[in-house]
């Protein structure tokens, strides 16, 4: 790795600090992956060789969320225009069935869906990389692996943020695994870990290709591991488990083209319908995050999550009415009853409660190469280090995404989200997502790329930081760094990052009838993008929200 030679070609603006470069570049979880993937375009590759270095690059540096054992979607543009997506979210394992988490009274048994063997969905990263190659790579696929393999070898140092990471957590890894594990030693900043399971992991599938993730070594080591954990993942649901290029959700907003992911992630359906909804309105008149503007994108997203509840699930297992709930007139309907008198209440719209957790669990990273492709990609475990059942053997933290199905009709999940009969659990389905890798075209050429972890916050956070940069002017740092706000129809709470609303602003909202909640959530999202100058620079947008870079020539 030379990554001085990066550090070099990365001009930092000193009035704005904003971040840019020429030709290419990276915008990850970690510093350590963004320059991994600038590296591989730098010597030749594409953004799509680059996606595949920088995904295994944060499954070593980044387990809070990186991965080969998860899933995520990928939604890119080539240099001639042309878009798609590649959904590669976990499956539900065939022994698997709706109500799998319930007790014989038909309650949701606590943690069951969340942090026991049986949370596990089958995992898609692997068969990602090993798709992506096939369609779009053009380095050889061994040579992708070799700089995470070095890196799980060679150990990452600990970050402040990573230790913050393992002791919010260390007791319940602890508790699943016991105290031999690798994550039960007593971490400190600037530690290196070396992680020489997962990197032997690593060196059987760069030689073995995938089939070694999915019927090799890996599989059966993983699949008895999570046998005697009382899981019921089999052999076959991994040698059966296949990615799919699905046909992305693309709309227009003013002068935006918009191009994101669609079911089975709500992301789509959900920032197409926002967006049509605000759309009558002049945004820069209300001004950013003024009382109206909240009003605006709250009652906005509350009508639009109401209805991911109820239609949303994996298109391949029921009918998703993408094209009515899209449509101009029905949204127009939906936002008849908003008025800037008074707030609409989540019950008049639709019924439920709950209570949510905070949750930056994912990964985003966004990647432009300098033969001018696109590559959006949100990839996570769902959950902090997913279930946090970690197999010492193989290296690697399992996924907990089956939490993502509606376990019962209209009992919330850890985000807070209800679901219906359309995201009930089925063998083979997969649990609906709000992941929302984004691409956004100005003037038919690309102009934005992005996407955050956070759960149910990731569409409201990709929708604030797209309108900060095209209606409020602001820079791509600038525009992740803006404070953000939330609201997701249940509970009927509008969620505010501290400091994103002043005093005066809260008490009127309150009047309004708004429940302001500033505590729950000290951050929502975590954006990692890029923005496209109009003289062709790149302008990275890293959050600071965690330990976030950017990297490229
Ligand atoms: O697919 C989803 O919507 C969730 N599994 C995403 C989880 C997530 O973003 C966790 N981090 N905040």
């Amino acid at each position: 790795m030379k990554s001085h030679l990066l550090a070099w070609s990365l001009i930092v603006c000193c009035c704005c600090s904003a971040q840019t470069t020429r030709n290419a570049m990276v915008v990850s979880a970690k510093k350590e992956a963004s320059d991994i993937g600038a590296q591989v375009m730098k010597d030749g590759g594409n953004a799509f060789d680059a996606m595949i270095a920088t995904q295994l690059a944060l499954a070593v540096a980044y387990p809070y969320a990186g991965n080969i054992s998860g899933g995520g979607f990928m939604v890119y543009r080539l240099a001639n225009g042309q878009t798609g997506t590649l959904d590669f979210r976990e499956t539900a394992p065939k022994a698997a069935h709706r109500d799998m988490f319930l007790d014989t009274n038909g309650n949701v048994i606590q943690g069951k869906s969340t942090e026991t063997a049986l949370s596990v969905g089958v995992p898609g990263s692997v068969a990602a990389i090993f798709d992506v190659h096939a369609a779009f790579g053009t380095i050889p696929i061994k040579k992708l692996f070799g700089p995470a393999i070095l890196l799980a070898r060679n150990g990452i140092v600990l970050s402040e943020k990573d230790i913050e990471h393992i002791r919010q957590n260390q007791a319940d890894i602890i508790r699943l695994n016991g105290d031999k594990t690798l994550y039960a030693q007593g971490y400190q900043t600037g530690d290196v870990v070396k992680f020489h399971a997962l990197a032997k992991t690593l060196e059987r599938i760069a030689k073995y290709g995938r089939s070694e993730f999915y019927e090799g070594e890996t599989a059966k080591k993983l699949i008895a591991f999570l046998n005697r954990k009382g899981g019921v993942m089999t052999v076959s649901d991994l040698k059966h488990y296949k990615t799919k290029w699905r046909d992305p959700i693309v709309f227009d907003y003013k002068d935006l083209r918009i191009v994101t992911m669609g079911p089975p992630s709500s992301g789509g359906v959900c920032l197409a319908q926002i967006f049509a909804m605000i759309s009558p309105y002049d945004l820069r008149d209300l001004g950013h995050n003024s009382e109206k503007y909240v009003q605006l994108l709250t009652e906005a997203e509350r009508r639009s999550y109401a209805d991911r509840n109820h239609f949303l699930g994996d298109p391949d297992f029921t009918h998703v009415p993408v094209k009515q709930i899209t449509e101009g007139e029905y949204l127009k309907q939906r936002m008849r009853s908003f008025s800037f008198d008074k707030a609409t209440a989540s019950s008049e719209v639709s019924h439920g409660n709950i209570a949510f957790s905070e949750s930056d669990e994912t990964t985003h990273y966004s990647i432009v190469d300098q033969f001018g492709n696109a590559v959006s990609v949100t990839t996570t475990l769902n959950g902090a280090y997913g279930s946090k059942i970690y197999c010492d053997e193989l290296g690697f933290f399992l996924n907990n995404e089956m939490d993502d199905f509606s376990a019962k009709s209209g009992v919330p999940n850890y985000f807070g989200l209800t679901g219906s009969k359309a995201n009930a659990i089925a063998p083979g389905k997969r649990m609906l997502s709000s992941m929302t890798p984004t691409i956004v075209e100005k003037d038919k050429q690309l102009y934005m790329v992005l996407g955050t972890p956070g759960g149910s916050t990731i569409i409201t956070s990709v929708l604030q930081t797209i309108l900060n940069v095209s209606e409020f002017g602001m820079g791509m740092q600038q525009a992740v760094d803006a404070k953000r706000l939330h609201h997701q129809w249940l509970p009927d709470i509008v969620l505010s990052e501290p400091g994103a609303l002043t005093v005066e602003q809260v008490k009127s909202l309150t009047a309004k009838g708004y429940k302001i909640d500033e505590r729950t959530f000290s951050i929502i999202g975590k954006v990692d993008a890029i923005l496209i100058r109009p003289d062709g620079t790149k302008e990275a947008g890293a959050d600071k929200r965690g330990n976030d870079a950017a990297a490229g020539f």
